[in-house]
């Protein structure tokens, strides 16, 4: 055994008093006491699985004066988040094997923490999906324009999923209708504006959509950053292969707020009325929701500063995620449980990796957590390349220690860990 920790950690749904045996990366014995030659003992901090985050933008290639691989996972890290798959919108889109291989490659050598790659599935490359799913995690279809996104019509949508259906493989939807955004497109001065071009039915349309064509197969089929009670509505009844994530900016956030500059909380799909972001809180809190997901779009300030219509959409989140949410657990505001299967265990599951529980054989990535010590947000504590957060002066409680396939990479909020120990999760 090369490693055994103790703590109060968060096994099968509860807290107990335990130690954790570590071997090759993996948890080998979970049991009241282990007797081994390395031994951390936490005393009455958590020890919570680590996060993973479904949905990150690490612009790496080709937009790296925005984030690369190297603060972005570096970001995830400090942030309890063990295991990121990143999306297709990068310059070049990952929509070839080729793409695909090379960013696999970039990002083992610059990766703290372990990553998953998406391919971006468009109008152009439906007849290599099956090539594709050679190498990537999963498949994005984005069905709305968005920043830098992949064109694909909603009519091609049952051919892709006849084609992705063969493949044990997850397909993520950005679930905007284009058409519908077309409708409704104006010039735009603020958030309301961006909810007027952005309404709430072009997210209904890609929703039934996307449900009518998943019922008769057995794919995996998640719908991303769900905004709106229409889309809400849509859930309560839906094929058991169908999930659904929200993120914290639409948790946290509705128009009516007075939020200051506009432009920094532009983001796909909008921010809406504080009605919706109760709706997507409740349904967070009742289980509806299936998963929290950071949709981290780092973009710099002075791309966010712009006038709002030539504002690019999206916001950072990777870092905050898990310790905006576990501050609500202390606060008992969502119940660890919920928190724990929305950010760990749904993720781990849905993207195939052996993550998100403290168990047998699951690789032995934990986080540390001592409740007392909360702070607010601040950006100059964080490490994401684009230097700010939508989140500033948000109450949080950062992980004290992380650690990845048993290796400790943060120690007291320190970074101990080195680029290139991030691994693709994907062989
Ligand atoms: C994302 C980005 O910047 O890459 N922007 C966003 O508003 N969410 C793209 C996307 O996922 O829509
Ligand atoms: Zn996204």
């Amino acid at each position: 055994m090369d490693l055994v920790i103790e703590g109060k950690a968060y096994i099968k749904g509860s807290f107990e008093n335990c130690c954790i045996g570590i071997s090759d990366g993996k948890i080998c014995e979970i049991k009241k006491i282990i007797k081994a030659d390395k031994n951390l003992n936490f005393g009455n901090k958590l020890v919570l699985p680590a996060g993973v985050d479904l949905h990150v933008h690490f612009r790496d290639p080709g937009l790296t004066h925005k984030e690369d691989f190297s603060t972005g996972t570096m970001a995830a890290a400090y942030g309890g988040i063990s295991c990121v798959f990143d999306m297709p919108n990068t310059i070049p889109q990952t929509t070839t094997l080729q793409n695909i291989s090379d960013k696999i490659a970039l990002a083992s050598k610059k990766s703290y923490v372990d990553f998953g790659v998406n391919a971006g599935i468009s109008d152009n490359n439906i007849k290599n999906i099956e090539e594709l799913a050679k190498k990537c995690c999963g498949f994005k279809i984005y069905l709305g324009d968005t920043t830098n996104s992949l064109r694909f019509s909603s009519s091609n949508l049952k051919k892709a999923f006849d084609k992705i259906k063969l493949i044990n493989k997850p397909v993520l939807i950005h679930a905007e209708e284009d058409n519908c955004l077309i409708k409704h497109n104006l010039k735009e001065n603020n958030l309301v504006d961006h909810i007027n071009s952005h309404p709430a039915e072009c997210e209904e349309i890609a929703v039934k959509n996307i449900l009518k064509i998943s019922r008769d197969i057995n794919t995996k089929v998640h719908i991303c950053h769900l905004s709106s009670i229409e889309g809400l509505d849509l859930l309560r009844n839906h094929p058991r292969n169908v999930s659904f994530g929200v993120t914290p900016h639409h948790l946290l956030f509705s128009a009516q707020d007075n939020l200051k500059p506009q432009s920094h909380y532009k983001v796909n799909p909008p921010i809406r009325s504080n009605l919706d972001r109760e709706a997507l809180f409740d349904g967070l809190k009742n289980g509806l929701i299936d998963a929290l997901e950071s949709d981290h779009a780092p973009h710099t300030l002075r791309e966010k500063d712009k006038e709002f219509d030539d504002t690019p959409s999206g916001v950072p989140g990777v870092e905050t995620i898990f310790p905006l949410f576990l501050y609500m657990a202390k606060k008992k505001i969502l119940s660890f449980q919920r928190l724990i299967s929305l950010l760990c265990e749904k993720p781990a599951d849905l993207m195939n990796v052996s993550k998100g529980k403290i168990e047998v054989g699951r690789d032995a990535d934990f986080i540390v957590v001592d409740l007392k010590r909360g702070c607010k947000i601040k950006p100059e504590n964080l490490h994401s390349k684009c230097g700010w957060t939508p989140f500033e002066g948000k109450s949080a409680i950062f992980p004290e220690y992380v650690f990845v396939r048993g290796e400790k990479l943060i120690e007291e909020h320190e970074m101990l860990g080195i680029k290139g120990f991030g691994k693709f999760v994907g062989e």
